[in-house]
Protein backbone atom coordinates (compact mmCIF):
# COMPACT_ATOMS: atom_id res chain seq x y z
CA UNK A 1 0.00 0.00 0.00
CA UNK A 2 1.35 3.71 -1.19
CA UNK A 3 0.63 6.72 1.03
CA UNK A 4 0.44 9.49 -1.00
CA UNK A 5 0.07 12.84 0.06
CA UNK A 6 0.32 15.05 -3.06
CA UNK A 7 -1.63 15.15 -6.48
CA UNK A 8 0.84 15.07 -8.72
CA UNK A 9 2.36 11.74 -6.94
CA UNK A 10 -1.08 10.54 -7.03
CA UNK A 11 -1.66 11.13 -10.56
CA UNK A 12 1.42 9.72 -11.33
CA UNK A 13 0.68 6.18 -9.49
CA UNK A 14 -2.81 6.49 -10.98
CA UNK A 15 -1.76 6.61 -14.85
CA UNK A 16 -3.74 4.61 -17.03
CA UNK A 17 -5.82 2.90 -14.41
CA UNK A 18 -9.93 3.07 -16.31
CA UNK A 19 -10.99 1.27 -12.74
CA UNK A 20 -10.06 2.78 -10.04
CA UNK A 21 -12.96 2.41 -6.69
CA UNK A 22 -12.66 5.42 -4.42
CA UNK A 23 -13.51 5.58 -0.48
CA UNK A 24 -13.26 9.48 0.69
CA UNK A 25 -13.41 9.70 4.10
CA UNK A 26 -11.84 11.85 6.80
CA UNK A 27 -10.07 8.94 8.50
CA UNK A 28 -9.97 7.80 12.22
CA UNK A 29 -11.62 4.54 10.90
CA UNK A 30 -13.93 2.18 12.22
CA UNK A 31 -14.97 -1.07 10.46
CA UNK A 32 -18.10 0.77 8.70
CA UNK A 33 -15.12 2.27 6.47
CA UNK A 34 -13.73 -0.70 6.20
CA UNK A 35 -16.76 -2.36 4.80
CA UNK A 36 -17.04 0.30 2.66
CA UNK A 37 -13.35 -0.56 1.27
CA UNK A 38 -14.21 -4.18 0.61
CA UNK A 39 -17.09 -3.61 -1.21
CA UNK A 40 -15.00 -1.11 -3.37
CA UNK A 41 -12.72 -4.13 -3.38
CA UNK A 42 -15.13 -6.42 -5.52
CA UNK A 43 -15.64 -3.85 -7.89
CA UNK A 44 -12.58 -2.22 -9.38
CA UNK A 45 -9.05 -2.30 -10.00
CA UNK A 46 -6.85 -0.43 -7.54
CA UNK A 47 -8.76 0.86 -4.13
CA UNK A 48 -8.04 4.55 -3.01
CA UNK A 49 -8.97 5.69 0.01
CA UNK A 50 -8.57 9.30 0.61
CA UNK A 51 -8.03 11.12 4.69
CA UNK A 52 -8.99 14.46 4.81
CA UNK A 53 -10.77 16.10 7.65
CA UNK A 54 -12.34 18.72 5.11
CA UNK A 55 -12.38 22.13 7.00
CA UNK A 56 -14.84 23.45 4.40
CA UNK A 57 -17.69 21.36 5.67
CA UNK A 58 -17.35 22.17 8.98
CA UNK A 59 -19.01 25.29 10.38
CA UNK A 60 -17.79 27.70 13.72
CA UNK A 61 -18.03 25.91 17.00
CA UNK A 62 -18.05 22.59 15.38
CA UNK A 63 -15.86 19.54 16.23
CA UNK A 64 -13.06 20.95 13.36
CA UNK A 65 -9.84 21.07 15.60
CA UNK A 66 -10.72 18.09 18.16
CA UNK A 67 -11.78 15.49 14.93
CA UNK A 68 -9.56 12.78 15.54
CA UNK A 69 -6.23 12.94 13.14
CA UNK A 70 -4.91 8.84 13.40
CA UNK A 71 -3.62 8.84 10.31
CA UNK A 72 -0.99 5.92 11.35
CA UNK A 73 -3.84 3.43 12.95
CA UNK A 74 -6.09 4.63 9.99
CA UNK A 75 -3.21 3.08 7.49
CA UNK A 76 -2.62 -0.20 9.44
CA UNK A 77 -6.62 -0.62 9.09
CA UNK A 78 -6.39 -0.06 5.40
CA UNK A 79 -3.37 -2.19 4.57
CA UNK A 80 -5.07 -5.32 5.92
CA UNK A 81 -8.51 -4.18 4.22
CA UNK A 82 -6.64 -4.57 0.93
CA UNK A 83 -6.27 -0.82 0.32
CA UNK A 84 -3.78 -0.27 -2.45
CA UNK A 85 -3.90 4.08 -2.39
CA UNK A 86 -3.74 6.46 0.79
CA UNK A 87 -4.23 9.65 -0.53
CA UNK A 88 -3.86 11.92 2.31
CA UNK A 89 -3.43 15.33 1.26
CA UNK A 90 -3.09 18.88 3.80
CA UNK A 91 -4.80 21.53 3.56
CA UNK A 92 -2.21 23.38 2.02
CA UNK A 93 -2.84 20.85 -0.84
CA UNK A 94 -5.96 21.14 -1.58
CA UNK A 95 -6.85 24.35 -0.68
CA UNK A 96 -3.53 26.42 -2.25
CA UNK A 97 -5.45 29.53 -2.87
CA UNK A 98 -9.09 30.12 -0.65
CA UNK A 99 -11.40 27.81 -2.65
CA UNK A 100 -13.70 31.03 -4.08
CA UNK A 101 -15.39 28.26 -6.30
CA UNK A 102 -18.00 25.48 -4.76
CA UNK A 103 -20.55 23.77 -5.44
CA UNK A 104 -24.14 23.89 -3.80
CA UNK A 105 -26.18 21.54 -3.84
CA UNK A 106 -29.71 21.65 -3.82
CA UNK A 107 -31.60 19.81 -0.26
CA UNK A 108 -28.21 21.87 1.15
CA UNK A 109 -30.53 23.79 3.45
CA UNK A 110 -32.63 20.90 4.26
CA UNK A 111 -32.28 18.27 7.59
CA UNK A 112 -28.75 18.28 8.19
CA UNK A 113 -28.24 21.74 6.11
CA UNK A 114 -30.70 23.63 8.15
CA UNK A 115 -28.59 23.00 11.16
CA UNK A 116 -25.31 22.68 9.85
CA UNK A 117 -25.35 25.97 7.57
CA UNK A 118 -22.56 25.36 4.32
CA UNK A 119 -21.78 22.02 5.56
CA UNK A 120 -23.22 19.74 1.97
CA UNK A 121 -21.82 23.07 0.08
CA UNK A 122 -18.40 21.79 1.66
CA UNK A 123 -19.02 18.19 1.12
CA UNK A 124 -19.75 18.77 -2.33
CA UNK A 125 -16.99 20.71 -3.27
CA UNK A 126 -14.56 18.97 -1.37
CA UNK A 127 -15.37 15.42 -3.20
CA UNK A 128 -15.58 17.34 -6.52
CA UNK A 129 -12.00 17.95 -5.84
CA UNK A 130 -11.04 14.66 -4.87
CA UNK A 131 -12.99 13.10 -7.76
CA UNK A 132 -11.19 15.21 -9.89
CA UNK A 133 -7.88 14.49 -8.88
CA UNK A 134 -8.38 10.59 -8.37
CA UNK A 135 -11.11 10.29 -11.12
CA UNK A 136 -12.35 6.99 -10.39
CA UNK A 137 -15.00 4.60 -12.18
CA UNK A 138 -16.11 3.98 -9.09
CA UNK A 139 -16.90 5.50 -5.65
CA UNK A 140 -18.37 4.55 -2.27
CA UNK A 141 -20.42 5.66 0.31
CA UNK A 142 -21.88 5.10 3.20
CA UNK A 143 -25.98 5.17 4.13
CA UNK A 144 -25.52 6.55 7.40
CA UNK A 145 -24.89 9.76 5.89
CA UNK A 146 -28.05 9.26 4.10
CA UNK A 147 -28.54 13.07 2.80
CA UNK A 148 -24.99 13.31 1.95
CA UNK A 149 -25.14 9.98 -0.36
CA UNK A 150 -28.34 11.74 -2.08
CA UNK A 151 -26.70 14.80 -2.86
CA UNK A 152 -23.28 13.15 -3.97
CA UNK A 153 -25.51 11.09 -6.72
CA UNK A 154 -26.98 14.52 -7.89
CA UNK A 155 -23.77 15.71 -8.07
CA UNK A 156 -22.40 12.96 -10.22
CA UNK A 157 -25.91 12.70 -12.51
CA UNK A 158 -26.15 16.37 -12.91
CA UNK A 159 -22.23 17.07 -14.08
CA UNK A 160 -22.53 13.64 -16.13
CA UNK A 161 -18.78 12.59 -13.75
CA UNK A 162 -18.10 8.92 -15.21
CA UNK A 163 -18.24 7.51 -11.66
CA UNK A 164 -20.20 4.37 -10.81
CA UNK A 165 -22.01 5.32 -7.19
CA UNK A 166 -21.58 2.61 -4.60
CA UNK A 167 -23.58 2.14 -1.61
CA UNK A 168 -22.64 0.82 1.54
CA UNK A 169 -25.19 -0.25 4.13
CA UNK A 170 -24.82 1.70 7.77
CA UNK A 171 -22.03 -0.56 9.55
CA UNK A 172 -24.16 -1.00 13.52
CA UNK A 173 -22.40 -2.07 16.97
CA UNK A 174 -24.24 -5.38 18.49
CA UNK A 175 -26.55 -2.76 20.97
CA UNK A 176 -27.70 -1.18 17.36
CA UNK A 177 -25.57 2.38 17.24
CA UNK A 178 -24.73 3.17 14.06
CA UNK A 179 -21.32 3.34 13.70
CA UNK A 180 -19.80 6.97 13.36
CA UNK A 181 -15.89 8.66 14.30
CA UNK A 182 -17.94 11.00 16.72
CA UNK A 183 -19.24 8.01 18.85
CA UNK A 184 -15.93 8.09 20.19
CA UNK A 185 -16.97 11.75 21.82
CA UNK A 186 -19.09 9.74 24.09
CA UNK A 187 -18.23 9.22 27.91
CA UNK A 188 -19.38 5.85 29.02
CA UNK A 189 -23.12 7.07 30.43
CA UNK A 190 -23.95 8.44 26.70
CA UNK A 191 -22.48 5.42 25.14
CA UNK A 192 -24.93 3.22 26.93
CA UNK A 193 -28.00 6.08 26.09
CA UNK A 194 -26.95 5.85 22.53
CA UNK A 195 -28.55 3.15 20.77
CA UNK A 196 -32.10 4.41 22.43
CA UNK A 197 -31.97 6.65 18.71
CA UNK A 198 -31.99 3.12 16.69
CA UNK A 199 -34.35 1.36 18.81
CA UNK A 200 -36.73 4.42 18.18
CA UNK A 201 -36.05 4.53 14.72
CA UNK A 202 -36.62 0.78 14.38
CA UNK A 203 -40.12 1.22 16.56
CA UNK A 204 -40.81 4.67 14.44
CA UNK A 205 -40.36 2.62 10.97
CA UNK A 206 -42.68 -0.38 12.41
CA UNK A 207 -45.47 1.58 12.57
CA UNK A 208 -45.30 3.06 9.17
CA UNK A 209 -44.92 -0.31 7.98
CA UNK A 210 -47.84 -1.73 9.51
CA UNK A 211 -50.16 1.49 7.84
CA UNK A 212 -50.03 4.27 10.62
CA UNK A 213 -50.39 7.40 8.30
CA UNK A 214 -50.07 9.91 10.81
CA UNK A 215 -46.51 10.99 9.89
CA UNK A 216 -45.99 13.83 12.13
CA UNK A 217 -47.26 12.03 15.54
CA UNK A 218 -44.60 9.21 14.61
CA UNK A 219 -42.02 11.51 14.28
CA UNK A 220 -42.83 13.98 17.76
CA UNK A 221 -43.46 10.80 20.15
CA UNK A 222 -39.20 10.13 18.82
CA UNK A 223 -38.35 13.29 19.74
CA UNK A 224 -40.12 14.00 22.70
CA UNK A 225 -39.10 10.54 23.70
CA UNK A 226 -35.14 11.84 23.22
CA UNK A 227 -35.79 14.81 24.60
CA UNK A 228 -37.44 13.25 28.04
CA UNK A 229 -33.88 10.93 27.98
CA UNK A 230 -31.90 14.43 27.93
CA UNK A 231 -30.99 14.31 23.91
CA UNK A 232 -31.75 17.78 22.26
CA UNK A 233 -32.94 16.70 19.21
CA UNK A 234 -32.02 18.90 15.81
CA UNK A 235 -34.73 16.87 13.83
CA UNK A 236 -36.49 13.95 13.16
CA UNK A 237 -37.68 13.89 9.48
CA UNK A 238 -39.87 11.17 7.77
CA UNK A 239 -39.28 11.80 3.66
CA UNK A 240 -39.22 10.35 0.41
CA UNK A 241 -36.54 7.44 -0.41
CA UNK A 242 -35.43 8.93 -4.09
CA UNK A 243 -35.78 13.02 -2.83
CA UNK A 244 -35.38 13.40 0.59
CA UNK A 245 -38.53 15.84 0.46
CA UNK A 246 -41.71 15.03 1.86
CA UNK A 247 -43.81 12.04 0.67
CA UNK A 248 -46.15 12.20 -2.18
CA UNK A 249 -49.38 10.99 -0.73
CA UNK A 250 -48.94 7.44 -2.80
CA UNK A 251 -45.57 7.05 -2.02
CA UNK A 252 -44.35 3.90 -0.48
CA UNK A 253 -40.27 4.22 -0.01
CA UNK A 254 -39.62 6.16 2.57
CA UNK A 255 -36.71 6.82 5.39
CA UNK A 256 -36.67 8.14 8.70
CA UNK A 257 -34.21 10.56 8.93
CA UNK A 258 -33.04 11.91 12.97
CA UNK A 259 -30.35 14.07 14.22
CA UNK A 260 -29.81 14.83 17.65
CA UNK A 261 -27.51 15.38 20.21
CA UNK A 262 -26.21 13.38 23.66
CA UNK A 263 -24.33 15.82 25.48
CA UNK A 264 -21.82 17.38 23.67
CA UNK A 265 -22.20 14.72 20.82
CA UNK A 266 -24.49 15.40 17.74
CA UNK A 267 -25.48 11.86 16.28
CA UNK A 268 -27.15 11.14 13.17
CA UNK A 269 -28.89 8.10 12.16
CA UNK A 270 -31.60 7.26 9.71
CA UNK A 271 -33.85 3.53 8.31
CA UNK A 272 -35.50 3.01 5.16
CA UNK A 273 -39.25 1.65 5.87
CA UNK A 274 -41.74 1.21 3.21
CA UNK A 275 -46.13 2.45 3.82
CA UNK A 276 -48.27 0.08 3.11
CA UNK A 277 -50.11 1.62 -0.44
O1 LIG B 1 -18.47 11.33 4.89
C1 LIG B 1 -17.35 11.86 5.07
O2 LIG B 1 -16.48 11.33 5.74
C2 LIG B 1 -17.06 13.23 4.44
O3 LIG B 1 -18.20 14.02 4.43
C3 LIG B 1 -16.45 13.11 3.04
C4 LIG B 1 -17.41 12.47 2.06
C5 LIG B 1 -15.16 12.32 3.09
C6 LIG B 1 -16.12 14.52 2.50
O4 LIG B 1 -15.22 15.18 3.32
Amino acid sequence: MQLIHTIAELRAALAGQQETAFVPTMGNLHSGHISLIELARRHGGPVVASIFVNPLQFGAGEDFSRYPRTLQADCAQLQVAGCDIVFAPDANEMYPEAQTFSVHPPLADELCGAWRPGHFQGVATVVLKLFNMVQPRYAVFGKKDYQQLLILKGLVRQFNLPIVMLEGETGRADDGLALSSRNGYLSQLERAEAPRLYRLLRAAALRVESGDGDFSAIEQSVGDELTRQGWRVDYISLRSRSSLLAPAPDESDLVLLAAAHLGRTRLIDNIECSRPV
